[in-house]
C-alpha cells in the first residue's frame, strides 16, 4: 500500500514511525514532515492546510490511504475533499470534526446523546453574555467555541476573572472568529486522562489510555502549553472505570454517530475528567493526541495498517487489537522561551543513536541543516522510552534524554509523578 501521512510533529513521526514497521506497506510520504520522518518517509514539500495541493499529490501518486494528524485540516473538510475525488482517507467527515471545531456544537452532542460532561451555558453575544454570567458565580471554565490551539480555554476562579476573559475573547476577538461564540461551563475535580479510539462509525476499539503533561514546569505549574510529556496506560483508568466510560460514552456516542448519520471513519479522542461523580467527557478531538500518540502507538503489537484498512472499510467489529503489556513515557524537550517567543536553528547532539526497542526519539521541530540537525519550533523532540512497567519506562526515557542536548533545551524531570509516587510504587 502506499500512504501519506499529514503533518509535520511528533506525532506524525509516531505515525510514520508505526506505519513504516508494517510490511504492507509499499511507500510512505508524509507532508511536509520534519528531519526525523524524512528518515522513515519521503517528506512533500507541502503544509498540512494546502488541501488541494494535497489531494493532487494523493491522486498523482496514485496514493492508497491518507492519515491527517492535525485538527485544522479536518475541520476544514480535508476528508469531504478527498472521498469526493474517490480517494481513501481516516477522519471525520467535515460535520462531524465540529466535534472539536465548535465546543458548542459538542456540547449539544453530549448533551443530546446523554454523555456525561460540564453543566454549560452557550453565550452567543457579549450582551447576552452579561446576564449569562449572572448564574455563574464562582469558579467557572470559559472556551471560545472555535479552534484556538489549545489556547481558547481558561479555568477562572470568579466571575470577575470569567468576565474579563469573555471580554477578551467577544470584544478583543484575541483569537479571532473563534471566540464570536463563547461555551461556560462548570469547572470539574478529579484527574484527567485521555483515551484514543479508531472508530469505523459503528464499533469503536480503544487504545489504553493515557495521560500527557500540559503544563510547562514540574508539578504541573506554570503556562499552558502543546503538552511537555504523556505515558500510558495510565493507571487512574482501572478495568472497573473502563467499563463504566464504555458503558456510559462510548456506547452513547455511538449512538449518538448514528442518530445524526455522521460519517465517521478515524480517531476519536475522549479528554476525561474522572470526577467523584464518574467519569465526565471535556472535549472531543477528531484526531490523534500530541504527545499522547507517542507513548500510545509504541505499545500497538497489531500491524497498523491492517487497522486503519479496517476503519476505511468499517470492518472495526472484526478486529481484534492487540497491545503490549508494557508501558510507554514520553519527555518532550523544548526551546528556551516556548510556549512564548524562542530561537530556532540551534544544532542538537547526541541525536545519533542506534535504534532501540525501548527507547525512541520522535522529532518535531526539527530540520535538517547540511549535515546537522537543527531546532525549528518550540517543541522539538519527545523522547519515548518503553519498559515492563511505568517506572522503567520512566527510566528508559530519561536515559535516553541524557544523552541528548541543544542549546537552552528545556524539559520536565518529572513527567508520569502521578502515577509513579517517589517511592516508585503504582497505586
Ligand atoms: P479543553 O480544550 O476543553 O479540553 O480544555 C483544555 C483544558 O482545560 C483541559 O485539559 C482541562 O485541563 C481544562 N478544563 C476544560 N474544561 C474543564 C472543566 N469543565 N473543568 C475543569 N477543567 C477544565
Ligand atoms: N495533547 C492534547 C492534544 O493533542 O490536543
Amino acid at each position: 500500500m502506499k500512504i501519506l501521512v499529514v503533518g509535520s510533529g511528533g506525532r506524525e513521526h509516531a505515525l510514520v514511525h508505526a506505519l513504516a514497521a508494517s510490511p504492507r506497506v509499499e511507500r510512505l510520504w508524509c507532508a511536509p514532515g520534519n528531519a526525523g520522518i524524512a528518515q522513515e518517509a519521503e517528506c512533500v514539500a507541502i503544509q498540512a492546510d494546502n488541501l488541494r495541493a494535497l489531494f493532487a499529490f494523493a491522486r498523482d501518486s496514485k496514493v492508497d490511504l491518507t492519515i491527517v494528524g492535525p485538527e485544522a485540516p479536518l475541520v476544514d473538510g480535508i476528508v469531504d475533499h478527498f472521498r469526493a475525488g474517490g480517494l481513501a482517507i481516516i477522519g471525520p467527515t467535515r460535520t462531524a470534526a465540529r466535534l472539536e471545531g465548535s465546543k458548542s456544537f459538542a456540547k449539544e452532542f453530549m448533551h443530546k446523546y446523554g454523555i456525561p460532561t460540564a453543566r454549560y451555558d452557550v453565550i452567543p453575544n457579549l450582551q447576552k453574555g452579561a446576564y449569562q454570567l449572572t448564574h455563574w458565580t464562582g469558579q467557572s471554565v470559559v472556551k471560545a467555541d472555535g479552534l484556538a490551539a489549545g489556547k481558547g480555554v481558561k479555568v477562572c476562579q470568579n466571575q470577575a476573572e470569567a468576565k474579563d476573559f469573555l471580554y477578551q475573547l467577544m470584544e478583543k476577538e484575541i483569537y479571532g472568529s473563534a471566540g464570536s461564540t463563547v461555551v461556560i461551563e462548570e469547572c470539574l475535580e478529579g484527574e484527567e486522562t485521555t483515551i484514543m479510539a479508531f472508530c469505523d462509525g459503528q464499533t469503536l476499539l480503544p487504545m489504553p489510555a493515557s495521560q500527557d503533561h500540559k503544563r510547562l514546569l514540574e508539578g504541573d505549574a506554570g503556562p499552558n502549553t502543546g503538552g511537555m510529556g504523556a505515558y500510558a496506560p495510565a493507571p487512574v483508568v482501572t478495568p472497573e472505570l473502563h467499563e463504566q466510560i464504555e458503558k456510559t460514552i462510548f456506547q452513547p456516542f455511538l449512538k449518538g454517530l448514528a442518530a445524526e448519520r455522521f460519517d465517521y471513519r478515524g480517531i476519536i479522542y475522549f479528554g476525561l475528567m474522572i470526577t467523584r461523580d464518574g467519569p465526565r467527557v471535556l472535549e472531543f478531538n477528531v484526531r490523534l493526541g500530541d504527545p499522547e500518540t507517542q507513548v500510545v502507538l509504541p505499545l500497538l503489537d497489531s500491524d497498523l495498517v491492517d487497522v486503519l484498512d479496517a476503519v476505511i472499510h468499517q470492518k472495526l467489529s472484526t478486529v481484534q487489537l492487540r497491545w503490549k503489556k508494557q508501558s510507554a513515557l514520553c519527555v518532550v524537550l523544548a526551546s528556551g522561551g516556548y510556549p512564548g517567543s524562542y530561537e530556532k536553528g540551534k544544532i542538537i547532539q547526541g541525536l545519533r543513536q542506534k535504534p532501540e526497542r525501548s527507547l525512541f526519539v520522535y522529532h518535531a521541530g526539527t530540520q535538517g541543516q547540511g549535515p546537522e540537525i537543527v531546532t525549528s519550533g518550540g517543541r522539538v523532540l519527545g523522547v519515548t522510552g518503553v519498559g515492563n512497567s511505568l517506572e522503567s519506562a520512566k527510566d528508559q526515557a530519561y536515559r535516553g534524554v541524557s544523552t541528548i542536548s541543544f542549546d537552552s533545551m528545556v524539559y520536565r524531570k518529572d513527567i508520569g509523578y502521578r502515577a509513579i509516587p517517589v517511592s516508585g510504587r503504582v497505586g
